[in-house]
């Protein structure tokens, strides 16, 4: 079924709840020249959100964001039912930054009786989240994949602050020759440098004062690489000191390693990528950043 709907700055933008409805609505828009932009979401926006949709307001002609909590990504031990949801206040973040059409599919119509196809890398999700998230990566890569078949994008813009997930993403695109543009947006951060995500609702006010440490071990990890340090070890040794010197909070993995391959390094020869996955209360918060080693 397909929705005009007034959102609250009363310009019309349109939803569209029904995969062929979408489809015919991307042939439309192809058939007429324009170029279909797609931002794929979880929902509960926030800024970092709104800067990934306007950076895809200039790559194209027709914005299209899809909000959907897909349950394939979510382990057993996560909880589908409690991840936030707000779709009239999503829908009026979006009309604000331009957005076209906002595809909303239901879960049983994505996922109907049967389903049993799916999308999975053999290497880059056996690395960071993906050994404690163990089948997340194969329900994005699926889901990310059925999007693409139904929005029909020209260009998709996924954040940064996910680089695993940006990474496996412009992995599968090669490897399955899909003829889309993939765009990396920055990540976006509160004034004291945590990275925003819909977690950090979870907060109380002590694990919020907490939860920077993750931008602020980044920080510390390039300063000692500018300084001269290229052992991956005793950088890790330090962040992990950092981390745990803050109240509440519990380190997955502290990790320096390619930034194609995601495998391990060493040393760091010109840079590296460092990323962490670390529990501040009960929120899993990831982060990352690429380190840059001066030539000596
Ligand atoms: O990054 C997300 O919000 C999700 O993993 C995505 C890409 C929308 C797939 O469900």
């Amino acid at each position: 079924m397909l929705n005009i709907k007034t959102c609250l700055l009363g310009k019309l933008i349109q939803i569209i709840t029904d995969i062929p409805l979408m489809q015919r609505e991307a042939d439309r828009l192809r058939e007429a020249g324009k170029r279909i932009v797609l931002v794929p979401t979880m929902g509960f926006f926030h800024e970092g959100h709104l800067n990934l949709m306007r950076l895809g307001r200039k790559e194209g002609d027709h914005l299209v964001v899809s909000i959907f909590v897909n349950p394939t990504q979510f382990g057993p031990t996560e909880d589908i039912k409690a991840y936030p949801r707000d779709f009239e206040r999503d829908c009026a973040m979006a009309e604000s930054v331009g957005v076209d059409t906002v595809f909303l599919p239901p879960a049983d119509a994505m996922y109907t009786g049967g389903y049993q196809t799916y999308v999975s890398l053999e290497r880059l999700p056996l690395h960071l989240c993906g050994l404690s998230r163990p089948n997340h990566f194969r329900g994005v890569s699926s889901v990310v994949t059925k999007l693409f078949h139904v929005a029909k994008p020209h260009t998709a813009v996924f954040g940064e602050k996910d680089r695993q997930q940006l990474i496996i993403i412009r992995r599968m695109v090669r490897d399955l020759n899909f003829d889309i543009k993939i765009v990396g947006g920055p990540i976006v951060r509160e004034d004291d440098g945590l990275a925003m995500s819909s977690r950090n609702f979870y907060f109380s006010k002590e694990e919020r004062l907490s939860a920077p440490v993750l931008f602020q071990t980044l920080q510390a990890a390039q300063k000692l690489v500018e300084q001269g340090e290229r052992n991956s070890r005793r950088i890790i040794a330090m962040a992990g000191e950092l981390i745990l010197s803050r109240p509440h909070t519990r380190i997955d993995y502290v990790s320096i390693c390619d930034p194609e391959t995601l495998e391990d390094v060493d040393q760091i020869d010109k840079e590296a990528l460092m990323a962490l996955a670390v529990y501040v209360g009960k929120a899993r918060l990831i982060d990352n950043t690429v380190l840059h080693a001066v030539r000596d």
